[in-house]
């Protein structure tokens, strides 16, 4: 593709980005009787001990905002009187200290929020950040965590309650990693099922945020595991980034990023300014998805949805898994009205996901100085970043072509299943596609993992991995000499 032709999309992408600003908030009423009990939820509680664990899955600064989110998550579990000992965090660490940090040292959530980073255990970063550690955590089990972290793991018993946290970029029925291999949605869920039975908690939260996040658990995860789970988005549309270059509000000026993430941040900003011990998971989850939806317009916004046992957990306090800060113990307000007047409370959402990286590396070439090494270099990247994509998707497509021809291929690659049933039958299948497909055409990463659905279907047509293999070298070779 040309590379002008590049640059006009990035434009058009971004003048997209800057229209929005309306004001949507609809009045809404949380009734009194929607109100969990708090003196049945303080019993339930006081039976065991409350457990997080919290994980961002990116690298990079580009993608600030998903280690933004899980610092704000760690000062919220700790304000709630969660030990650090119960909490377990993994984030690659690089965003405070990165050089393009304007405030160095520091990393912060939201337009006018203070530092979210102090005091932030560091139990597993860098290249510790990973799908073996992160499982490993989650069973407890301690011994087969590798690399230099902490050692901490989830070392729950029957009594206990769980509350896990994950913000990444995904893709259908893959979480990222900033190392090794992508988390698999089944794998995920059969760690689950297996903590489950071995008596390792009472109940369990899952709170995700990433792309296409309801496929991790749609059709995988059982109702009768006690664990209730509540995704960004459902198994076939991106999430959303918030506090964005262009957004209102936007970060403040000296930021190229975006802060948060739209669905992380609807359910931390309302687990802040909450007494925890009068809010049901249920209401936080209509709250959030009234947000994150744009106010049920989903004109840019996603899909919340809720998996796993609601009918039994859905219920409960927000206390029993994160604790309350005593701070807003005079904050029970079950009425709470985001009316047109408050100024604050714009539009957040602009930037889906997926393009959050282009809106980075088009603020850096726009802002340069016209002439200088920095624009060229801004440039450059911004053009490299996008025939990154140009060449997975055009792969992609040749590979459909080649395995089903050009009519059908398309039709069998985007085939979506009806709701219920998992993406794919055969998850180790989907698992060696992608690997044959990666050793022949380099690393599907952050953006190409929105192709995983693809994988997953000509899996379910039946295709071998050598018939893979092939197309895919056929595939990628023809991509790059067309370049
Ligand atoms: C813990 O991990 C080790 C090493 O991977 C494994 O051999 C062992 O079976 C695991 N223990 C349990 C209880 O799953
Ligand atoms: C108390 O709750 C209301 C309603 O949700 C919210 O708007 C307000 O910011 C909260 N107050 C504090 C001090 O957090």
């Amino acid at each position: 593709m040309a590379s002008s032709r590049l640059l006009l999309f990035a434009m058009q992408l971004l003048v997209l980005v800057a229209a929005v600003g309306g004001t949507r908030w609809q009045d809404f009423l949380r009734l009194p009787s929607e109100s969990a009990s708090a003196s049945e939820d303080d019993d339930a509680a006081a039976v065991g001990t409350r457990w997080a664990v919290l994980i961002a899955g990116s690298n990079g600064y580009y993608n600030y905002r998903h280690q933004a989110d899980v610092c704000h998550a760690y000062q919220i579990m700790k304000k709630g009187g969660l030990k650090d000992e119960n909490i377990i965090v993994f984030m690659y660490d690089d965003i405070a200290d990165s050089p393009d940090n304007p405030r160095p040292g520091v990393i912060i959530n939201h337009p006018d929020g203070g530092d979210v980073y102090a005091g932030v255990p560091k139990d597993y970063t860098g290249k510790d950040v990973n799908v073996n550690n992160f499982l490993a955590v989650l069973l407890g089990n301690k011994s087969a965590v590798t690399g230099g972290g902490s050692g901490k793991v989830v070392a729950s018993g029957p009594g206990d309650h769980v509350f896990v946290y994950y913000s990444d970029h995904g893709g259908p029925g893959v979480l990222g990693m900033p190392s090794d291999d992508y988390l698999y949605a089944k794998d995920l869920v059969d760690a689950l099922k297996k903590k489950h039975a071995a008596g390792g908690y009472r109940s369990l939260v899952f709170y995700l945020e990433a792309c296409e996040s309801g496929s991790i658990f749609q059709g995988l995860l059982p109702s009768d595991i006690s664990v209730y789970a509540t995704t960004a988005a459902n198994a076939e549309e991106s999430s959303w980034g918030t506090y964005c270059p262009g957004d209102d509000p936007g970060p403040p000026p000296e930021f190229d990023t975006c802060l948060g993430d739209l669905y992380s941040v609807a359910w931390m900003e309302d687990s802040d300014a909450h007494d925890r011990r009068a809010e049901s998971l249920r209401q936080q989850y209509e709250t959030v998805k009234d947000r994150t939806s744009a106010h049920g317009t989903y004109s840019l916004g996603s899909h919340v949805m809720e998996y796993g046992d609601v009918q039994g957990l859905a219920a409960q306090s927000l206390y029993t898994f994160m604790g309350t800060d005593p701070a807003n113990d005079d904050n029970a307000t079950v009425i709470s009205l985001f009316g047109r007047g408050q100024q604050q409370r714009r539009r957040g959402p602009a930037v889906n996901q997926r393009d959050a990286d282009l809106v980075y590396f088009w603020q850096r070439y726009r802002r340069a100085a016209e002439g200088t090494p920095e624009k060229a270099e801004a440039r450059r990247r911004l053009l490299q970043v996008m025939s990154r994509r140009s060449r997975v998707d055009s792969s992609m497509e040749l590979i459909g072509g080649l395995l089903f021809g050009s009519e059908e291929g398309p039709r069998v690659l985007g085939a979506v299943r009806p709701a219920g049933q998992p993406l794919a039958d055969d998850w180790d299948c989907l698992k060696y596609m992608v690997r044959a497909y990666e050793r022949h055409c380099g690393p599907l990463a952050q953006y190409g993992m929105k192709h995983m659905r693809a994988f997953a279907n000509i899996c379910n047509a039946g295709v071998g991995e050598d018939a893979m293999a092939k197309v895919a070298s056929q595939a990628c070779a023809a991509v790059a000499r067309s370049d």
